[in-house]
């Protein structure tokens, strides 16, 4: 099965400051004067055009696809990614797209928008969704919930672990959009990590995934499967942003075959050509880094 893995699209938008409140007044200022320079509309409609001439079995976007949760913002990401949206696609939440209380109720506004790419639910009380391409089944978890100010951490509920684990009968790929892992020298702050990652990688073990497709930390990499996280973690964040020292952007290719072996690709954006040329892989053992 080939993937195409896109992350952290953050697709630009322009907000009347009128229709901002709360926490969204700090969140909108600081995406106008920091990062919406950084998302050139020239690279996302390139980044759009390189996928729809590339042959997959599997697009996936894991999450944050916007970025203050705005009314206005979930169909204006669809509409950037109409495309490349069809049964090919598997989509899973970021914590920008539950930036706000108001994103989640009184109607779920990521689920309203993307209801046909976000898989099967297969549980009553949590989010977790599936969807089976290529022999695989696709599992994606939400980390994320509406946080008060500077705060992006993640979490997930060891019993959505054991509902994954007792329904998974074939090799899967997880998506969720907090690391797992990361390298020592791009650790992430105490505001920003998952804060159970380490229990979370602990019961993965019993039913480990092929992969786990994450973002959230804007750069690159892929962990090897090691002993506390027998799986590649593999990092593809963001897709749509210029890179510079601290942020290598870009998107993955992985091809698996049947006993689940991975091969990877790495493709970024050249600003003076306007084109996504193949990389060199950043790819790391588990010691690496830290869970
Ligand atoms: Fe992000
Ligand atoms: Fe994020």
């Amino acid at each position: 099965m080939k993937i195409v893995h896109i992350s952290d699209l953050h697709f630009p938008t322009k907000i009347p400051f009128s229709s901002l409140r709360g926490k969204s007044v700090i969140g909108y200022l600081n995406y106008a004067v920091r990062r919406q320079k950084k998302y050139p509309p020239v690279l996302i409609e390139t980044l759009i055009q390189t996928i729809e001439k590339l042959e997959y079995d599997a697009l996936i976007i894991s999450g944050d696809l916007t970025n203050v949760s705005h009314p206005s913002e979930f169909p204006r990401a669809k509409e950037w990614l109409k495309p490349i949206l069809d049964d090919r696609t598997f989509i899973i939440p970021g914590n920008h797209d539950r930036y706000k209380k108001e994103s989640v109720q009184p109607v779920l506004l990521f689920e309203k928008e993307f209801a046909p790419f976000l898989g099967e639910e297969v549980s009553k009380t949590n989010y977790l969704r599936k969807k089976e391409i290529g022999g695989f089944t696709l599992i994606g978890w939400d980390s994320n919930r509406p946080l008060p100010i500077a705060k992006a951490n993640g979490s997930v509920r060891p019993e959505i672990i054991s509902e994954t684990n007792s329904f998974v009968n074939k090799p899967y790929v997880l998506v969720c959009h907090h690391p797992l892992w990361n390298p020592k020298f791009q650790e992430e702050s105490n505001g920003h990590k998952m804060v159970n990652r380490k229990e979370v990688a602990s019961l993965l073990k019993e039913k480990p995934p092929v992969l786990y497709l994450h973002g959230h930390t804007h750069t690159n990499w892929i962990k090897r499967p090691g002993e506390k996280a027998p799986f590649y973690v593999v990092n593809s964040a963001s897709s749509t942003r210029l890179s510079d020292s601290k942020h290598i952007s870009g998107f993955h290719i992985i091809d698996l075959n049947g006993n689940g072996k991975a091969a990877f690709r790495r493709f970024s954006y050249h600003t003076e050509t306007n084109q996504f040329l193949e990389s060199p892989l950043l790819i790391y053992d588990e010691e690496d880094g830290v869970i």
